[in-house]
């Protein structure tokens, strides 16, 4: 369904993504995870077309989606994709929703816009979708606004709105950060049912390794604006091959806090300005060794495993 290979996006000089691989099949939930500036979201934007356009600008590796390179894709083209076949979910609520219009005429508009449905069927649509999302009397939701909503339903009708268009491939960048803890629970267990119930393809990106554990069935592990290493979930935490994931899953907390972030690894991600030669990793890795200052390693594929670590596997 969506095949990232090697991509790399620049803003003018600074090329803050690069050598961004992974792949992800109709029915299947990825996680993609990281500190924060690793490059999540950057990826979202590239996949979405969405990347500032006065700087922001894919400089090499393709994006395909159901067959079609996304990285050359017209405005126009990319406009029937977004919200069409694929769905966003971002952050905060508030960014995708407008304060002025009604709930019921927004989701509808998409289904309008992308799907060409009459005003009628569309509003039964979005009734529907409420429905499924399981939010109470969604015929009165539609007639509210926005403010009149808790963060939690808020966010319930930004994944209506992402699933109006019965889209493919849903991307959710950190879908729940805004939320309290109870909540954030409720909507990645519905983001989980519907990826069972519609066969959606979900990218779900998070800094939160338990909600990787419960919900998806791979996980890609960013560092510094590159795909470091990335499997099967089980794998991933029974087996993690380079010393970043062995540190990232050696630090989950068995009681995760609210918002907690993976930050519990000795040192800070660099910056874009000030990424070291080699490794991008090896300033605090336990297990460098001279190679590591100079030579990038590539991603080394196993089967569906992969890697990108001079001295991978050895444990620490
Ligand atoms: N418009 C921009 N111009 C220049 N650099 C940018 C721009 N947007 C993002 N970056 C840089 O790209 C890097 C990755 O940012 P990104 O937002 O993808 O991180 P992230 O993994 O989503 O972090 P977070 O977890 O905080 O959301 C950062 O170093 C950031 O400074
Ligand atoms: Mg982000």
């Amino acid at each position: 369904m969506l095949e990232v290979k090697d991509l790399a996006v620049a803003f003018g000089s600074i090329a803050p993504l690069s050598g961004v691989t992974f792949s992800l099949a109709k029915g299947e939930t990825l996680g993609i995870v990281g500190e924060s500036g690793s490059g999540k979201s950057l990826t979202a934007m590239s996949i979405m077309g969405l990347l500032p356009m006065s700087d922001g600008r894919v400089t090499s590796g393709s994006i395909v989606f159901d067959g079609q390179e996304l990285t050359t894709l017209n405005e126009s083209d990319y406009c029937k994709l977004r919200g069409g076949r694929i769905g966003l979910i971002t952050q905060n609520p508030m960014t995708s929703l407008d304060p002025l219009k009604k709930i019921g005429t927004q989701v509808d508009a998409v289904a309008i816009l992308h799907l060409g449905m009459a005003k009628k069927k569309a509003r039964a649509n979005t009734v529907d979708i409420l429905h499924t999302l399981r939010i109470p009397e969604p015929a009165l939701i539609c007639e509210r606004y926005p403010h009149q909503m808790s963060g939690g339903m808020k966010q319930r009708i930004v994944i209506a709105m992402a699933l109006a268009a019965d889209p493919d491939l849903l991307i959710a960048d950190e879908p729940t950060t805004a939320l309290d803890v109870t909540v954030q629970a409720q909507i990645i267990r519905l983001l989980d049912d519907l990826v069972k119930q519609r066969g959606l393809a979900l990218l779900l990106i998070t800094h939160d390794m338990s909600v990787v554990a419960q919900t998806c069935d791979r996980v890609v592990v960013m560092y510094a604006g590159r795909a470091i290493e990335q499997g099967p979930v089980l794998d991933i935490f029974d087996n993690p091959q380079h010393p970043y994931t062995q540190a990232l899953v050696g630090c989950i907390p068995r009681d995760l806090k609210d918002g907690e972030k993976l930050t519990s690894i000795p040192g800070t991600v660099p910056t874009v300005l000030n990424y070291p030669e080699g490794c991008k990793f090896h300033p605090r890795c336990t297990r460098a060794q001279n190679i590591c200052t100079t030579v990038q390693p590539e991603l080394d594929r196993n089967g569906d495993s992969a890697v990108a670590c001079h001295f991978a596997g050895a444990s620490i």
